[in-house]
């Protein structure tokens, strides 16, 4: 694959690369990998994926039965989880809007931007409808909560740059997948777990598109792209986090081992770091090389940072297991 070569002469220098060049050089590769995301992403219909004869009338306009805990079998992890997936699925009008205004509406670019809104789209209306029918959340709070939360809206770290943006959605997809999944085997559902499989398996393919671009971003501005990276990894947020009750609500999900600091670097930073051979890449300049140190620097105290929270949950979860045992 050969990438506007032009432009990686030296007079140029990583200055050069500004966001429209970039989105210009990288044209042919989301093409590339639009058709073959078209080629393996597998149309799914949600409406199967929910146990709808579960469902029944709440009360208020149609006078039907009060939603109580005791309605369904999620547990308490799953429940918190499950929302905070959901609610992060729902700002998707925001996330649209940031992709666009980036990526542009036209071309592949365009292509990409409108295939993967509509398949966002389909993970929100899945959930909720999921949630819903079983009784798994209050619907009163699900809504409220969605109200607030969209109202704030939400906008990115980094919309500021083109290659923090793709390195961020890279990191973010996978990081969504795992949470999805993780979320499924802890939810006390099988017929959750299957949905939240196949959900799963959509972020993956957006992750792995993400991915292949930012290879090719550190191939023709390697410099700018690993900066982008050490960026992204060194201050990453969920993209939750404006999600009312957000903070309690992460905790609960670390300890009970959805997501954590030990799953955001073993299951999400590694494996693309460790796919796009970051920290081998050879021949950057003073500023490439600054932000590949910074970056293995950060891995390195995240690493025991997560070995202490390892430690922390294993207490944690003994003290659990010693009560319980003493009931
Ligand atoms: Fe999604
Ligand atoms: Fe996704």
């Amino acid at each position: 694959m050969t990438i506007a070569p032009v432009q990686r002469t030296a007079s140029l220098g990583s200055s050069a690369w500004t966001d429209a060049r970039l989105i210009m050089a990288l044209e042919e590769v989301v093409e590339k990998e639009l058709n073959r995301h078209l080629k393996v992403a597998k149309d799914w219909m949600p409406h199967e994926f929910i146990p709808w004869s579960q469902g029944r009338d709440f009360d208020g306009v149609l006078g039907g039965e009060a939603w109580s805990v005791e309605q369904s079998k999620v547990t308490p992890l799953g429940r918190v989880s499950l929302v905070v997936n959901l609610l992060t699925e729902d700002n998707l009008p925001s996330y649209h809007h940031e992709i666009a205004t980036m990526f542009g509406r036209e071309g592949a670019w365009g292509t990409w931007v409108h295939r993967w809104t509509a398949e966002e789209g389909r993970h929100g209306i899945a959930i909720r409808d999921f949630l819903l029918a079983t009784r798994a959340v209050d619907p009163n709070e699900l809504e409220r909560a969605r109200m607030s939360h969209m109202s704030e809206g939400f906008e990115s770290d980094n919309a500021h740059s083109m290659l923090h943006s793709v390195a961020y959605v890279a990191f973010q997809e996978l990081a969504t997948r795992i949470s999805h999944r993780n979320t499924g085997h802890h939810a006390g559902d099988p017929l959750c777990d299957q949905l939240l499989a196949k959900i799963a398996n959509d972020e993956n393919l957006h992750m792995v598109f993400y991915r292949n671009l930012l290879k090719a971003a550190l191939e023709i501005a390697p410099d700018q792209a690993m900066r982008a990276i050490a960026d992204v990894v060194t201050n990453f947020r969920m993209p939750g986090h404006g999600i009312p009750g957000f903070e309690r609500a992460a905790a609960q999900i670390a300890i009970g081992g959805v997501y954590n600091l030990r799953i955001h670097h073993d299951d999400v930073l590694q494996p693309v770091l460790r796919h796009l051979k970051v920290m081998e890449v050879s021949g950057l300049g003073p500023d490439g090389l600054r932000a590949q140190d910074e970056l293995g620097v950060f891995l390195g105290g995240l690493d025991a940072q997560a070995t202490k929270f390892d430690e922390r949950q294993a207490a944690l979860l003994a003290r659990r297991a010693a009560r319980q045992a003493a009931r």
